[in-house]
């Protein structure tokens, strides 16, 4: 029998400053996040600067927790995974400086982790069977990818977006409706009060590129909404328009989504990343696999957002691949999908 792999997961990319034990891959021991979130609502979103220094304040803490709540010592650890990129460099350095420092000190196995690897793994610490090949629509704050993973580590982009990421549209609309940050869950829950048929905003299409995403123009139709009825001094119904413009991306998520699904023959979809938590795109998304008698998979809610357990995971599995990252690893905030 093969010896237990116990990996301790740092992750610091963006707003959440979070630590983990994962055992071989997918038993979560522990899962810390300590949230920036009531910091930043302050400035009406994240601002880079203070995210590093918060994490710097917080990471010693958040990492002992981590290991106290697993019942183990930095000594029964054998790998230390970290998010390397991509995110805010100055947040990630703070991550990474730290993974290095334990690593070296007490002698364990480095491994960089890229921080969509790791959203896309939280679907295997959900499904204990869920094994590779499958389709994941990635959607965060920073990335709306559509994503087939081929192996464990190995991806084919099918479409990304052109230009704001599902989660940033979510973000900006909030903002201009006046619900603050962050916009998803704020969106999400005054959604649940309005009407989505109430107002028809385009789905934006990228013409020749069926898979591609462009919700730039959807913002913008939002805005044009919101200053013709400012202009006619007549009231907005805010949840009508959240859940109108909730259901416009959602649509085109699941569109997309299903007919990757079915021009590459993937039984299996899954969706990862903040967007993910979205009660109705995980309701349309289920429903539509159903339909389509496709199995569909996706984290809790916690697991969809940034965490470290993710990191632990998807490093588990670089670590089972012979990937090992020397003590010049650094932060590479662009850093992209499949590429180390
Ligand atoms: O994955 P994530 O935590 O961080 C990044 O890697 O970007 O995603 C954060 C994004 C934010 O834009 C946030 O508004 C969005 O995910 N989000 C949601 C929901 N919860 C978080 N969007 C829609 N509905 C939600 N319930
Ligand atoms: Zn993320």
């Amino acid at each position: 029998m093969e010896q237990d792999l116990y990996v301790l997961a740092i992750e610091s990319s963006c707003d959440e400053t979070a630590a983990a034990v994962v055992k071989n891959g997918r038993e979560v021991l522990s899962n810390v996040i300590s949230s920036q979130i009531s910091i930043h609502t302050r400035y009406g979103g994240v601002v880079p600067e203070i995210a590093s220094r918060k994490h710097m304040e917080k990471i010693n803490l958040v990492i002992e927790q981590a290991l106290e709540e697993a019942n183990k010592t930095l000594e029964e650890i054998d790998v230390i995974a970290v998010t390397y990129g991509p995110g805010l460099v100055g947040a990630l350095l703070v991550g990474v400086a730290q993974a290095k420092a334990l690593a070296y000190a007490a002698k364990k196995t480095l491994i960089g982790v890229h921080h969509i690897e790791g959203h896309i793994a939280a679907n295997f610490i959900a499904d204990p069977q869920l094994e590779p090949p499958f389709l994941c629509l990635v959607v965060s704050g920073g990335h709306t990818h559509l994503v087939v993973i081929k192996d464990y580590g190995e991806f084919e982009i099918l479409g990304k977006t052109r230009d704001d990421a599902a989660g940033e549209a979510f973000d900006k609309v909030a903002r201009a409706i006046g619900l603050g940050y962050p916009g998803g869950p704020k969106i999400d829950r005054a959604a649940k009060e309005g009407n989505a048929d109430a107002i028809a905003f385009p789905k934006a299409k990228v013409s020749g590129s069926p898979y591609d995403f462009s919700f730039s123009g959807l913002k913008s139709a939002v805005l044009n909404y919101l200053n013709h009825a400012q202009m006619k001094g007549e009231e907005v119904n805010k949840a009508d328009l959240a859940a109108s413009f909730q259901k416009a991306v959602v649509d085109v998520l699941v569109e997309h989504t299903i007919r990757g699904a079915k021009e590459y023959r993937c039984q299996k979809i899954a969706i990862a990343g903040g967007v993910a938590a979205n009660s109705a795109l995980r309701a349309a998304m289920e429903a539509q696999c159903a339909r389509e008698n496709l199995k569909f998979y996706c984290p809790d809610p916690v697991l969809c957002t940034d965490n470290a357990a993710m990191i632990g995971c998807a490093g588990y599995y670089e670590y089972k691949k012979g990937v090992r990252s020397g003590w010049d690893l650094n932060a590479v905030p662009n850093l992209k999908l499949g590429e180390r």
